[in-house]
């Protein structure tokens, strides 16, 4: 079973928890892809959707849904989406594709959030794949000297611009032994917008695509 395989088939399980009525939250990335291929086939049950990124949005338009803004719906149903990381807690790192922000705020406003991804995302302790940071592009600089205080490797992204006209800061080496802590040290670094690690608001339920072909399903 190859990668894409996986994805696809966590994409499909996902799908058995979308409920008549509900008011989704779409992510962002080659997982969530699957995702919304899928959605016509049920386009029955879904009543509004939201997404995390100009690029979902995009192709949510192109299979003939009208995306709604948070603002317009407030806190809703269900948010799935993927991630490049998790732990057993389901704490994950996000922002592989850049759109750690919005996935974020539509994490945060969701009433529950289902990840999908493939199993060798699932991991013992954060910070094998980089953490990402979206900064403001004057705080770039101040940012990166506060990581490497803290013994991470911050790598910008260099001609990437985010959804929101910011930059990306991947931070290589660390070691996220506390992703709870972590979170909020790097939050409350001036310039910071949004770090990549999703611990103060979890997944609520991962599915893992497995080589067997099968679904693994974790809660928190
Ligand atoms: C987007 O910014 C990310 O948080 C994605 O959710 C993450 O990178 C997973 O991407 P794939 O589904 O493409 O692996």
């Amino acid at each position: 079973m190859n990668a894409s395989d996986k994805k696809r088939n966590a994409a499909k399980a996902a799908i058995e928890f979308i409920e008549p009525g509900v008011t989704l939250g779409v992510g962002t990335g080659s997982t969530v892809n699957f995702l919304i291929e899928l959605l016509p086939e049920i386009r029955d049950k879904i009543d509004r959707v939201v997404s995390s990124s100009i690029a979902s949005t995009t192709i949510l338009e192109a299979h003939g849904f009208e995306v709604s803004t948070l603002n317009e719906v407030g806190d809703y149903d269900l948010y799935i989406d993927g991630a490049d990381e998790s732990n057993k807690r389901l704490q994950l790192i996000k922002g592989g594709g850049g759109a750690l922000t919005r996935e974020k705020v539509l994490a945060a406003a969701a009433r529950r959030f289902i990840c999908i991804v493939e199993d060798t995302k699932l991991v013992g302790m954060l910070g094998r794949f980089p953490l990402p940071i979206e900064v403001l592009p004057m705080a770039q600089e101040l940012v990166s000297r506060r990581m490497l205080k803290m013994r991470g490797q911050p790598i910008w992204r260099e001609g990437f611009v985010t959804d929101n006209g910011n930059h990306i800061l991947d931070v290589h080496d660390l070691q996220i032994s506390n992703p709870l802590e972590m979170e909020a040290r790097i939050n409350r670094i001036p310039g910071v917008v949004t770090v990549g690690i999703f611990a103060h608001r979890p997944a609520d339920i991962l599915l893992l695509g497995t080589d067997d072909g099968g679904v693994r399903e974790m809660r928190s």
